[in-house]
């Protein structure tokens, strides 16, 4: 089977979130389950600075906004990656430095329209082997709204690949005007409530599941969620009419990446049989990082942490109302790294400044570090008010950092309360704060403790099982 994998972002070339992880670590399964694979990317600057063996497999002329892009297609190897790696080099559109989506003053580029689309021509493109390579994908799996053109210029061809559409987020549509549509000739017939219209505009991520053949999302809970008003965005009425084609299917953690025992960012590795010294001992080092000078005179206390992106999703605010209670009715110490809206980041800088000692704050994005994080803080915080799936909760899990988690999406389908971590059920800072305390009693069990840490680090989060998925719905469009 040959599968062009499309993705705006993928580790460990260019990250934002959970996608990036998710864009690296499915199609390397999925090449383990001998899926002849090619991921597609755009040729962001940071994204061509780090490939070898580049090759040039040919040039598209594509339509953009008012005027055509001459663009480059090129192939090329990563160590990380088994298989090659097609790039769509168009340096107007792609070479920028930073965050793909945002200018560095945090705003999108106000190109995003005409440059995603773009790249979900050069997908179509390839996808009908434009360039004569010999090469023409039984399957095209795009992701998120930066790829939802892609199953619909698809759709125009006669003899179509199977399209499978992955929403990872719903509250990010790719939402753009009349105006956008009209000025990068996008066919007229998608001009409809029936096609990507959207009230009034167009959205990309609605031309993904309409003209997809199968869609799916990143956990069963948030597959039934999406459906209901409180968690549609407007879309739910059409994801319910889509539903014979809307599937939930759990992402999974790369356990190589992800493993306490072999993690090559931490100066300490441990394992389910044997947690201690290794896990006090990241644990001194995340705070000796933060620059506390006597870390072993914390240790005795309970670390909370945190990695995030800095915005409402995430209940951040819940987070910082949170905290000083619990910071004044406990010995709790605070430990964030995060990234987003500058007023979280502000809050929490001053949250920092408030607490010297207790309260430490990273505002940036550090790989690095966040893997420290998950080894070294004794239980980890993720009250997100909606959650398609989230990693970091299994990070946590596998790390023998039991999550305090909602009960929403993924962190419902992933986390048991009292078996493995810490669930609350309603989105409120006195709940979020019962829950905190809750935990921290059983940190001072260690009995109690130790069972919760071990039956975390004994799940088996891994991608096999999520891939056989995605190859049973590849297979099953391959026979319909
Ligand atoms: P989302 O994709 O919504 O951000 P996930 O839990 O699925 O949430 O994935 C987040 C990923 O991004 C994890 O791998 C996490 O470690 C990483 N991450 C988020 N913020 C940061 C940061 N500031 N520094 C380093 N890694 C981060
Ligand atoms: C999105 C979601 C997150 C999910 C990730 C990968 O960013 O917010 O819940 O884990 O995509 O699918």
């Amino acid at each position: 089977m040959k599968l062009l994998f499309v993705a705006s972002e993928a580790y460990p070339l260019v990250k934002t979130g959970g996608l990036g992880d998710v864009a690296y670590s499915l199609p390397v399964a999925l090449h383990k389950a001998e899926v002849d694979v090619r991921l597609l990317l755009p040729g962001y600057r940071d994204v061509l600075r780090k490939l070898r063996g580049v090759r040039i497999l040919g040039w598209l002329e594509l339509q953009g906004a008012g005027q055509l892009h001459t663009v480059r297609i090129l192939e090329s190897q990563h160590p990380d990656y088994p298989f090659p790696l097609w790039i769509v080099d168009c340096p107007a559109l792609f070479d920028r430095p930073g965050n793909p989506y945002l200018q560095p003053n945090g705003y999108d580029w106000a190109d995003n329209v005409e440059r995603y689309t773009v790249f979900a021509r050069a997908a179509a493109e390839l996808a009908r082997d434009a360039l004569q390579l010999n090469w023409t994908p039984d399957v095209v799996h795009a992701h998120d709204w930066q790829t939802g053109l892609v199953p619909a210029f698809l759709d125009m061809l006669p003899q179509r690949p199977q399209r499978v559409f992955t929403i990872h987020n719903l509250a990010y549509g790719g939402h753009f005007s009349q105006a956008d549509f009209t000025s990068l000739h996008l066919p007229s017939y998608w001009w409809s409530g029936e096609g990507a219209e959207f009230y009034g505009g167009f959205s990309m991520l609605k031309a993904g599941i309409v003209y997809s053949d199968a869609v799916t999302t990143v956990s069963p809970t948030y597959a039934r969620e999406i459906c209901t008003p409180a968690f549609g965005y407007g879309m739910d009425g059409l994801l319910q009419s889509r539903s014979y084609k809307l599937h939930g299917i759990l992402n999974g953690i790369d356990n190589d990446i992800w493993n306490p025992a072999t993690d090559k960012y931490l100066p300490a590795h441990y394992a389910v049989d044997a947690i201690q010294p290794g896990k006090s001992q990241n644990k001194a080092a995340l705070l000796q990082r933060f620059g506390v000078e006597n870390p072993a005179e914390h240790l005795p206390f309970p670390l909370l942490g945190m990695v995030s992106r800095l915005v409402e999703q995430k209940g951040v605010d819940l987070i910082i109302n949170a905290i000083p209670d619990v910071l004044a009715m406990t010995d709790a110490r605070f430990v964030l790294i995060g990234a987003g809206h500058g007023y979280f980041e502000q809050r929490l800088r001053e949250l920092a400044a408030q607490h010297p000692d207790r309260v430490f704050v990273f505002i940036g994005y550090d790989e690095q570090l966040a893997h420290l994080l998950e080894a070294g803080a004794d239980m980890f915080l993720m009250p997100s008010r909606f959650e398609p799936c989230g990693l970091n909760q299994m990070y946590s899990l596998r790390y023998g950092t039991p999550p305090i988690v909602l009960h929403t999406g993924g962190l419902a389908d992933t986390v048991t309360d009292a078996v493995d971590g810490f669930v609350f059920h309603e989105p409120l800072t006195s709940v979020l704060k019962g829950t905190i305390l809750r935990a921290i009693d059983c940190f001072y069990q260690p009995a109690v403790w130790q069972q919760l840490q071990t039956n975390g680090m004994k799940h088996a989060f891994g991608w096999d099982n999520s891939a056989t998925d995605y190859l049973a719905l590849y297979n099953k469009g391959a026979t319909a």
